[in-house]
């Protein structure tokens, strides 16, 4: 029986590098004999330009049907202003919470041929390989009550409400877990322990679920220090585990430690494996259109489709090879360029893909 992937090009540079991303995918599918089928659908502010939703009723179908989701990015200045319960952002959050994909991947590895690219000395980031395991439906982003109010004496309030219950933790905490032992089998857990009793429980049941993995070492750090040793020592962690807010900054700066956020790919699972598959990063709207975005995180994160939800490794594998060579013929995007190398545009960094894929 074939399996169906749904496309979600998005606003901003997605349609661009979800093509070439598409490409790889069709050449897969014929070299491997995969039995896949796509379609596409809107998401994010070009579905709300077309039907008033940023996640119209169609498309929640469909990528509840479906057996893996591609997404390129959503968001943009031009939506900017909208009220926050049809912003581009809310169809992205109405999939991971509709579809329930809680655990969130976001693995940041650096690539030795971009180690140029890093902001950080090179000797601080060689060889780094960490992955952050994000609470992904859960936590600030969907707690109740939200909103802004109006208090007695006229002044205006916002608020949120960032809550965490047991069951949402353990189910984390297992998925973090598992991965570590599937790799350095630690595990850093990080909480603002100090401050919000949320992850006081938080960092209870990380302990609890700890006794499950004797395998694997739990610690904890506070979120303050982890995004400090993310920038002074990086290579100190394996896995780390946290909320939906905390891991949205970390995962953030532990992308850049590898050179640039274009080269990060993303999953987001639920607990049937069905996924989401995603670059890190987001619409950048400031290169929307001129085909100069990297493509390569959107590549890689087929490639990690492959691996999750659709069980084809060894197509997984060709393709995260492919990356691998292009890179070592000299070829960047605007973001990865140094000197030396061959500064390249979307398209023909799609090609070049291709290319290697062939040979
Ligand atoms: C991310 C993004 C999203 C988030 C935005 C676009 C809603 O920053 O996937 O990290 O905050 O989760
Ligand atoms: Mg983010």
């Amino acid at each position: 029986m074939s399996k169906n992937v749904l496309i979600l090009p998005g606003d901003g540079i997605g349609p661009e590098i979800v093509a070439q991303a598409v490409r790889v995918l069709d050449h897969v599918n014929d070299a491997f004999s995969l039995n896949l089928t796509h379609e596409s659908a809107l998401v994010g502010g070009s579905a709300y330009d077309e039907t008033g939703s940023p996640l119209p009723q169609e498309t929640l179908d469909k990528a509840k049907a479906a057996d893996a989701i591609l997404l390129g990015a959503v968001g943009g200045p031009k939506w900017d202003g909208l009220d926050m319960s049809v912003r581009p952002e809310k169809g992205l959050l109405g999939l991971r919470s509709n579809l329930e994909l809680f655990a969130n991947y976001r693995p940041a590895i650096l690539y030795p041929q971009l180690a140029e690219a890093s902001s950080l000395k090179p000797e601080i980031v060689a060889g780094l390989d960490i992955l952050i395991v994000r609470e992904l439906t859960g936590g600030i982003y969907f707690g109740q009550p939200r909103g802004i109010r109006t208090l007695e004496n006229g002044e205006r309030q916002g608020y949120n409400t960032y809550v965490y219950s047991e069951s949402e933790i353990r189910r984390i905490a297992h998925s973090a877990f598992e991965a570590a032992r599937q790799r350095g089998k630690r595990v850093c857990s990080i909480d603002k322990s100090n401050v919000l009793e949320v992850t006081v429980l938080w960092k209870e049941i990380m302990e609890e679920v700890a006794k499950e993995y004797p395998d694997v070492e739990l610690s904890h750090m506070l979120v303050d220090n982890a995004a400090m040793q993310l920038v002074k020592a990086p290579k100190q962690f394996d896995v780390m585990v946290t909320g939906n807010m905390f891991g949205d900054i970390l995962s953030d700066a532990a992308a850049m430690l590898t050179g640039s956020i274009g080269m990060l790919p993303s999953a987001s699972l639920n607990a049937k494996g069905q996924g989401m598959y995603e670059p890190c990063h987001g619409s950048a709207p400031d290169i929307a259109g001129q085909g100069v975005a990297n493509p390569l995180a959107t590549i890689l994160s087929v490639a990690m489709m492959l691996r999750y939800s659709l069980n084809e490794k060894p197509a997984a594998d060709a393709i995260e090879a492919a990356v691998s060579n292009v890179l070592d013929q000299g070829l960047r995007t605007g973001d990865i360029a140094s000197e030396g190398c061959t500064t390249v545009g979307t398209q023909a960094m799609g090609d070049a893909v291709l290319a290697a894929l062939s040979a």
